[in-house]
């Protein structure tokens, strides 16, 4: 029975959920949990080659287990793909899920999220939810709520944050407990028995709370590894092997089991939500712009304990990996490309590969292998573990990944 059916006041609708935003990287795998959960639901998207790749089913990103699971629904009938936003006014709940930056000054831009709600205006019913599922600036959720109101639409916001790691979405959205918020009970009711379909269990906020809880969990990831990265650089300044210090510092001994190890901390969320929390605290948050300097300075570190050991200006140097974290083909963000951008100033050449990262400039790690004096491991791709490195070539790697593997 569709969901809709099941609801005994209030207008029908002929399909339950309409993703905007749903061919992103949150949105696709959310549309298609929907989906496979048998809700008619339509994915909106503005990019309108995402739309049709999609359409012609297949992934426009990498996402494990997404290719068979897109095929399936598109075959069952039960996902529409379309880049305007008319079929919108068809679905009982509109999940939004586009990009929440921040702009020149680290503060959020609200440019996009404002222009979404403008260009979805004309297709909104009254009798609709919209949850938000993006990160957002707390306080936003309500400002949507009223700018609806003051527009005299009858459309109650919701706010539902989306916690998944990126790669795993499928299999995460499906066990991690789901942050629900609403501004009446009836809304979080229905917000409820929809994330029913698929999650089972829910921790019930106010808007202001789950908008701050999303923010602060980021905010602490991105402090913990600015923690280890900053331990990182004093013991290499020192001359000393991080790695045994860490592994002192690790084993078996619970109080330390989520210490992290070192490497980048980059990509399009843990700086960006970290800048948020402190736009929100009024920039009185020295622990995230701490943590800041040193995420965003370990490209620069790293370059110069290299020169420490070398003369890097006649070197030709291979960066390897530039997704901004492992077994992803995602560069948004990536500080493997400030990492390059700094080598290039310090020596004669630098050559970069990734396995899945499809970007012209990047030439087969085969080639660097073979014509780089120095090599910097960016990102652990999982190709990299078992990699020869050629005599006579000097090696960094901040994670410890290559030169751990078994010989
Ligand atoms: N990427 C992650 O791992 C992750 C995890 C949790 C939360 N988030 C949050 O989720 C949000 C989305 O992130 P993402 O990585 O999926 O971004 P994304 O850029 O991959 O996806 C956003 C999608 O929205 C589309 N879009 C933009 N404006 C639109 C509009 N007006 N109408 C319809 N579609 C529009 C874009 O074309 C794009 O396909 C952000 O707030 C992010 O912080 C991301």
């Amino acid at each position: 029975m569709p969901y809709t059916e099941s609801m005994t006041s209030g207008p029908v609708f002929p399909r339950e959920v309409c993703v905007i935003g749903g061919g992103g990287h949150v949105g696709l795998p959310l549309a298609l949990t929907f989906a496979d959960s048998g809700l008619k639901t339509v994915i909106y998207d503005t990019d309108a080659r995402t739309v049709e790749t999609i359409r012609r089913g297949i992934m426009p990103f990498a996402e494990e287990g997404a290719p068979e699971l897109l095929r399936r629904v598109l075959d069952g009938g039960l996902l529409d793909v379309t880049e305007t936003p008319e079929r919108m006014s068809e679905c009982r709940f509109l999940v939004l899920v586009i990009g929440t930056p921040v702009d020149e000054h680290l503060t959020p831009s609200f440019t996009a999220l404002n222009r979404a709600i403008d260009s979805c205006a004309n297709s909104l019913r009254d009798g609709q939810i919209l949850i938000l599922r993006s990160t957002i600036f707390p306080g936003i959720s309500e400002h949507i709520q009223k700018d609806l109101t003051a527009r005299g639409l009858d459309i109650r916001v919701a706010f539902c944050p989306e916690r998944v790691a990126q790669g795993h979405s499928l299999r995460e959205i499906r066990q991690l407990p789901q942050i629900l918020s609403a501004f009446q009970p009836e809304t979080l009711a229905a917000v409820r028995d929809l994330f029913a379909r698929f999650a089972h269990e829910f921790i019930e906020m106010t808007p202001m709370e789950a908008e701050l809880c999303k923010l602060m969990t980021n905010a602490t990831r991105y402090i913990q590894f600015a923690i280890v990265n900053q331990f990182y650089t004093i013991a290499r300044e020192n001359g000393l092997d991080f790695n045994r210090i860490l592994h002192g510092c690790r084993h078996k001994y619970p109080r330390m089991e989520g210490m992290p190890g070192p490497g980048f901390a980059a990509g399009p969320c843990l700086l960006k939500d970290t800048m948020q929390l402190a736009a929100f605290s009024r920039n009185s948050f020295p622990l995230g712009h701490s943590a800041m300097l040193v995420n965003e300075g370990l490209p620069a570190r790293l370059v110069e304990l290299a020169q420490r050991d070398l003369d890097l200006s006649q070197k030709v140097v291979g960066v390897l990996g530039m997704a901004f974290k492992a077994e992803s083909d995602d560069p948004r963000d990536s500080l493997s490309y400030k990492l390059r951008n700094l080598l290039a100033l310090e020596t004669r050449r630098v050559l970069c590969t990734d396995p899945y990262v499809p970007d012209p400039t990047l030439v087969p790690v085969e080639r660097v292998l073979e014509e780089a004096d120095v090599l910097f491991l960016a990102t652990p791709h999982r190709a990299y573990r078992e990699l020869r490195i050629p005599e006579g070539k000097v090696l960094y790697d901040v994670w410890n990944w290559i030169a751990s593997a078994p010989a």
